[in-house]
């Protein structure tokens, strides 16, 4: 769930906002008249789409007298197409809800199919996508509306809910359309999500990111599967926020996030030089899978084959830990560091023990175990250590996880939050 955006001093009330609300067909559909009413209460403007199947469970007549405007059903409707063309609607708003997501909605938009005006709203938008799913248990839990949720997620789509209890068809699981409330919180924590406070204006903020590459001769390394996308979305989420961020990343294939300087290294001693160069920081995080090891002496030519020779020997020496490094005491050191632990077993307790290990003030933990596709993959599921603190955050994008790290950092440097994450 989100938290509610009363609580998060970072996000502001966002004004004069307008949603687009897409009213799918579900017995929950006549929640979505509470909904109007809240997002109204709080100066949110909703224009109303209502699908075929939506039309069976709420009337046009009821949305349009909430939220005050026509409520657009047809795709191929001249009256509607004269006053807002359906490629102009969905580019009318801050934000596009549909609710109730029906499995056939989240289905459709997982697959691009634009057969009616709700879908093709969906697919001709580049507006963030915020979806309150509401089915039947069996329908939620089945591998095809799964994978289309997974599927959604990796492309930032949002889901608030559903939420667990019975239902409507006296079946019982997940699948239950979450509280009009809750949904009106998740809608203005994403309308906040674009326009964060510059709350961290003044404060520079030093990022690791990617992987780093130990050279064994001019055209050989020691790497490993770090794409870097996390540490670049957590330098980005704090530019946004108004720091100014020193991104120093290891070879990958991401562009430089624009608003923030990046310095590209390729070894672990380069990396350590850049941070170190980079200081001083109010913060630093280390995402960085940096390798332990380096070969001691790489080759200046091509190691070559012998043929019958045995395969050479590498004389691997441990390279300098950067994180542990930052975190040492001192004039130098970032008021707040920050290490992550990326681990294939027993994660919790091996971050725990790295916390302590390195001095660090917080370790983000997650499971990098090849089934959870979270190396090079586009979500995560992290948990937020601290020495006295565990925050469990569920399975999102990892542009998710780096908005609420940075509204987390922003709120430790700014002295909201003493020791970081509160339960
Ligand atoms: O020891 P381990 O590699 O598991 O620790 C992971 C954390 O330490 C990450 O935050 C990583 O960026 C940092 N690290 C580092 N320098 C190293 C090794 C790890 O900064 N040489």
């Amino acid at each position: 769930m989100q938290p509610p955006y009363a609580h998060n001093p970072v996000r502001s009330v966002p004004t004069g906002k307008r949603v687009l609300l897409i009213v799918g067909g579900g017995i929950a559909a006549y929640k979505t008249l509470s909904l109007v009413r809240l997002l109204a209460t709080d100066g949110i403007e909703t224009r109303c789409v209502l699908t075929r199947a939506g039309s069976e469970f709420v009337t046009p007549l009821s949305l349009q007298a909430l939220s005050g405007h026509t409520v657009y059903q047809d795709l191929f409707s001249l009256t509607d197409e004269q006053e807002m063309g359906h490629i102009a609607l969905s580019r009318s708003a801050d934000l596009i809800v549909v609710c109730p997501g029906t499995a056939n909605l989240l289905a459709k938009m997982a697959s691009g199919l634009a057969d009616d005006l709700a879908s093709t709203l969906l697919l001709a938008t580049d507006t963030p996508v915020l979806v309150a799913p509401a089915m039947n248990v069996r329908m939620w839990e089945h591998p095809a509306t799964i994978s289309n949720v997974a599927l959604l997620r990796t492309r930032d789509v949002m889901l608030v809910g559903p939420d667990t209890g019975s239902m409507a068809c006296g079946e019982f699981g997940p699948g239950r359309l979450a509280e009009p409330e809750t949904i009106r919180d998740a809608i203005v924590e994403a309308l906040s999500a674009s326009a964060p406070t510059q709350i961290l204006t003044g404060r520079h903020v030093l990022v690791t990111a990617g992987p780093t590459h130990e050279p064994l001769d001019p055209v050989r390394y020691i790497a490993n599967r770090s794409s870097g996308q996390q540490g670049y979305a957590i330098a980005a989420a704090l530019a946004r926020l108004g720091a100014r961020v020193t991104l120093v990343s290891g070879p990958t294939n991401l562009p430089s996030p624009p608003g923030l300087e990046t310095i590209r290294v390729e070894t672990a001693l380069e990396m350590e030089a850049a941070v170190q160069a980079s200081l001083p920081a109010d913060a630093a995080i280390c995402a960085a899978a940096v390798a332990d090891w380096r070969v001691a002496h790489a080759s200046d030519l091509k190691i070559k084959k012998k043929p019958g020779a045995a395969p050479p020997t590498l004389h691997l020496v441990p390279n300098p830990d950067i994180l542990a490094g930052l975190s040492a005491p001192g004039p130098r050191r970032p008021s707040l560091v920050i290490g992550f632990a990326a681990e294939t077993d027993n994660v919790e307790n091996h971050a725990l023990e790295k916390l302590k290990r390195k001095g660090c003030d917080w370790i983000i933990a997650n499971d990098v175990s090849p089934g959870t596709n979270v190396m090079g993959g586009r979500e995560n599921r992290v948990i937020i250590l601290t020495h006295s603190n565990r925050d469990v955050w569920p399975l999102m994008s990892k542009t998710e996880v780096a908005r609420r790290l940075a509204d987390r950092i922003a709120l430790c440097l700014t002295d909201k939050v003493p020791d970081g994450p509160q339960p």
